[in-house]
């Protein structure tokens, strides 16, 4: 009954703003134990298609240790973090986030006092606040040399209770989405649809919260699957997704990235990474040499791939 709740009160705003999501098809399952490096990159990453890997992290402490309100304390440093009591919309207001103690928001989070509640992204790294978790997340089998990301940190850490996420994509780097605790529902579509433009600019300044609809006869293509405690989600840069969690427990995800290929960088028929390199230089420092450079380079080595297919 009350997971019924949150599916439906939770999902209202990812699910119910595309058209035909009902007949979303299933992501592709694919298992832990049986996956080698070679399939992962050759099948997936390569082809920039997304699949659930069962079992990917259940080898991992982090899945009980995490679970233990008492054990982020010790393993943390005690920094003000940002948290938020609302649901994760592409523009949040400023005043929608306040500050407090990492460990006061830990608290809170367990205490599920909230409604709905969220810690920003901590990330795990050398030097930061939550670093002695790093043992806790020793990577994967099938992906043993995967190379530095060029955008967002290797590992972060998602906290919430009740929160979901807008809709978005990633527009670099190869992302693993771990469900250390929790499960969540995520629906994804690919970047090569005609009207992207129109969809893109319809979700990225969330027009559904004003009342606006998408044109129902736009065919997005999603496909779906449920993220479960102990599963990776390997989503492709310019996917767009969304999710919301199908449980009500306090849930941790850690957000795993990688360097996407040079070729995926340099596929010049997706609307997206060409929007990426005109509107918006700001992810290569506004510096026009480095555009040009980077996206003239990727997409030698998209045609060099291509043509070897
Ligand atoms: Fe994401």
């Amino acid at each position: 009954m009350e997971d019924q709740f949150i599916h439906t009160s939770l999902s209202d705003g990812i699910t119910s703003v595309i058209p035909g999501i009902e007949n979303a098809a299933p992501i592709p399952v694919l298992y832990a134990e049986s996956l080698t490096e070679k399939e992962f990159v050759k099948n997936w990453v390569d082809k920039s298609k997304p699949c659930l890997i069962k079992g990917a992290i259940k080898h991992w402490s982090a899945m009980s240790n995490w679970k233990e309100k008492d054990y982020w304390i010790a393993n943390s440093r005690n920094e003000n973090v940002k948290v938020g009591a609302f649901r994760n919309f592409a523009l949040p207001r400023p005043d929608q986030m306040e500050e407090m103690p990492f460990h006061d928001a830990v608290e809170r989070l367990f205490a599920q006092k909230d409604d709905v509640f969220k810690i920003s992204a901590r990330v795990i790294a050398a030097d930061t606040h939550v670093a002695a978790l790093e043992k806790d997340t020793p990577g994967f089998p099938f992906l043993p040399d995967a190379g530095i990301p060029r955008k967002y940190p290797r590992k972060r850490i998602l906290m919430y209770h009740r929160a979901s996420s807008n809709w978005h994509f990633h527009p670099m780097d190869e992302t693993l989405m771990c469900q250390v605790s929790g499960s969540k529902r995520i629906t994804v579509f690919p970047p090569h649809l005609p009207e992207m433009r129109t969809v893109s600019r319809f979700l990225d300044q969330d027009r559904y919260l004003s009342g606006e609809q998408l044109d129902p006869s736009i065919n997005v293509k999603p496909m779906t699957a449920d993220v479960e405690e102990g599963d990776a989600m390997y989503i492709p840069p310019f996917w767009y997704h969304g999710l919301y969690p199908t449980q009500d427990e306090v849930g941790f995800t850690l957000v795993y990235c990688w360097k996407s290929p040079w070729h995926v960088m340099g596929d010049m028929s997706n609307y997206l990474l060409r929007d990426l390199y005109k509107r918006h230089p700001y992810m290569f420092k506004n510096n026009q040499l480095l555009i040009k450079s980077f996206s003239g380079y990727a997409w030698l080595r998209h045609l060099i791939w291509k043509a070897g297919q």
